[in-house]
């Protein structure tokens, strides 16, 4: 039998400071009898919170930094947009082809391209600031003071609403993966802690032992968890008998990896003391539900949106459809309701 717990949702949470996201959240006007209600409580600790209209974000790296796409699409609707990986400096990336198609998603090796801390500041958020639509900065770095200090640089600015952690780094210093460790990725997250007051969601890698570093890091201070970044693979060109990629190995998504992130999700939920962003093969609004049902709070769209710009969009409508069309009237309501069928099961019911 599992051990039955409250989840952080269901339990009523302090107060938390109202900020620009919660208030817009609560003047929204919702008519009950036909839309659930999909507002999603993403962290309500340290000195701001982060509540969300709806479940659905855009996921790191394969959005750009939202900016580029408000002409495309409608921005505004979705439930936060997440940036770029931001490090302390511009980056360039690794040399190309940097990404490789697979028959269910792709496989990457960028190596953090981005535009750096002082450009992010400067040009993206203010746009940011405008929006209705809360932005997360996704932060990257190569030692534990380059994360306190990309934390301290986004603290209190106006368009930035939370810090995404990025783990799935090496540590200059030894060479290991920040998120492979528990201790490491728990020492990441209490640099960022300490250095900001924003709501600060680590993400996982789904290369270590997520259970275990998921609960370092909410004993560190995470306020959530997104599960989870990409899964190592590799590809080979037959002709040249050479490695596709220029590191060799590259992060796979897309579909391939939505029924192995699932699973992790479902792990995770069983230790988190707070709520879960699951990031993994979303393209539907039915594989948003089947990670709500395993325990998540929100989900990512990351691959999905190269085939169609519209895809988050996509899924938040089909979500949307989908609980209207099973009577769900909240969403935290069905937050890891799968969890009690195991049981069932195993109560012979
Ligand atoms: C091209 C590409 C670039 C990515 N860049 C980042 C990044 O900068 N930071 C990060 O945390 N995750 C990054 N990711 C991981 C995604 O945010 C997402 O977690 C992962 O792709 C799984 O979701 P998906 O299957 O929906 O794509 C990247 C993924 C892709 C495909």
């Amino acid at each position: 039998m599992l051990p039955r717990r409250e989840h952080p949702l269901s339990t009523p949470v302090a107060p938390a400071p109202a900020s620009r996201y919660t208030e817009a959240m609560t003047t929204t006007p919702r008519d009950a009898a036909t839309t659930p209600d999909l507002t999603v409580q993403i962290a309500a600790t340290g000195k701001q919170s982060l509540a969300l209209r709806n479940p659905v974000m855009t996921a790191s790296g394969t959005f750009a930094n939202a900016v580029e796409f408000a002409h495309a699409i409608d921005v505004q609707r979705l439930g936060a947009v997440v940036s770029k990986a931001c490090a302390l400096q511009p980056r360039g990336g690794n040399p190309t082809p940097r990404t490789v198609e697979t028959p269910a998603g792709m496989l990457n090796s960028i190596g953090l391209q981005g535009i750096g801390i002082d450009a992010l500041l400067r040009d993206v958020a203010p746009v940011w600031a405008t929006w209705r639509v809360p932005a997360i900065v996704n932060i990257v770095g190569e030692r534990i003071d380059e994360y306190a200090e990309l934390a301290r640089r986004c603290d209190g600015v106006p368009g930035i609403a939370a810090i995404e952690v990025n783990i799935s780094c090496p540590n200059v210093e030894n060479g290991l993966e920040f998120g492979s460790s528990p201790h490491l990725a728990a020492q990441v997250t209490q640099a960022v802690r300490h250095n900001c007051g924003l709501p600060v969601i680590v993400k996982l890698t789904p290369n270590a032992d997520a259970v275990a570093v998921a609960r370092a890091v909410q004993d560190a201070g995470a306020d959530a968890l997104c599960v989870a970044n990409t899964l190592l693979g590799m590809a080979i060109d037959v002709r040249t008998r050479h490695l596709v990629l220029p590191r060799g190995s590259g992060g796979l998504s897309g579909p391939a990896v939505k029924p192995i992130i699932l699973r992790l999700v479902w792990e995770v939920y069983r230790v988190a003391a707070v709520p879960i962003i699951a990031s993994g093969g979303i393209a539907r609004g039915v594989d948003a539900l089947e990670y709500i049902l395993a325990g998540a709070s929100a989900v990512q769209v990351g691959t999905a949106s190269f085939r169609d710009p519209n895809a988050a969009l996509t899924v938040l409508d089909e979500l949307t459809e989908l609980l209207a069309a099973q009577g769900v009237t909240r969403l935290s309501e069905i937050v890891g309701a799968a969890h009690g069928t195991i049981e069932a099961h195993q109560d012979g019911v």
